[in-house]
């Protein structure tokens, strides 16, 4: 059986023998059938808990950044984020979340200074490219260093060049907060996220 969600899911009276996750069977332990498959029955329920919440929160729809550092060997790092969020107007404060898993967490974390660069509605490719494992390429990327030595990519809709005011501990993330000491902004249209896709106002 197929669930909504696409997820095997054995019939219950399997559900002690065969693994959810590969459809095999668990092993010949009769007396304890759980113990060698980690993919228990409390473990997939809790997997497919998570997977409900992310199609809830997907339907929130958002803008996409590029969020920049340098890393502490002043390689240039850059990020696709949509969890960015104003904060407050006095003192000017902004916020995004890293993942905790991220590849380029300890750059972040490190950083006094990042930019949030508010993409276009064409510049997909440019969240395609920092939505990468490696956030370190800016092979093919057009940017400039600024003077606090952070990467800028030029022609976004919007710019915040923050200081790195807060890093409070949430759950898988961090929420890094940032003090706003400049910021630009352009016409035009915003690249849009919603339900795990790109869209655009029009
Ligand atoms: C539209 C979009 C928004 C994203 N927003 C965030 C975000 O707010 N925070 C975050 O940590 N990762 C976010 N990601 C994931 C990262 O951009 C990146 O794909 C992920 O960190 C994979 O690299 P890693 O292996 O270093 O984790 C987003 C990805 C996309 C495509």
């Amino acid at each position: 059986m197929i669930d909504a969600q696409g997820v095997f899911l054995p019939p219950p009276a399997l559900q002690n023998w065969l693994c959810p996750a590969t459809g095999r069977w668990r092993g010949l332990f009769l007396l304890a059938p759980n113990t060698r498959c980690p993919h228990t029955p409390a473990a997939m329920t809790a997997v497919h808990a998570q997977r409900a919440l992310r199609d809830s929160l997907a339907r929130f729809a958002t803008g996409v950044t590029v969020v920049t550092c340098s890393a502490a060997d002043g390689s240039p790092c850059g990020i696709t984020a949509n969890s960015f969020s104003s904060v407050s107007l006095d003192p000017p404060l902004v916020l995004w979340n890293i993942a905790k898993v991220s590849n380029s967490l300890q750059a972040y974390l490190d950083a006094r200074h990042f930019a949030i660069h508010i993409l276009r509605e064409d510049q997909q490719h440019l969240s395609e490219h920092f939505a990468r494992s490696d956030h370190t390429v800016y092979t093919g990327i057009d940017y400039s260093m600024s003077s606090d030595g952070v990467p800028i990519l030029p022609d976004v809709l919007a710019r915040f060049d923050c200081v790195t005011n807060a890093i409070h501990d949430a759950g898988d993330h961090f929420i890094i907060v940032g003090e706003v000491i400049e910021h630009s902004h352009d016409s035009g249209d915003p690249l849009l996220f919603f339900n795990s896709d790109y869209r655009s106002i029009g």
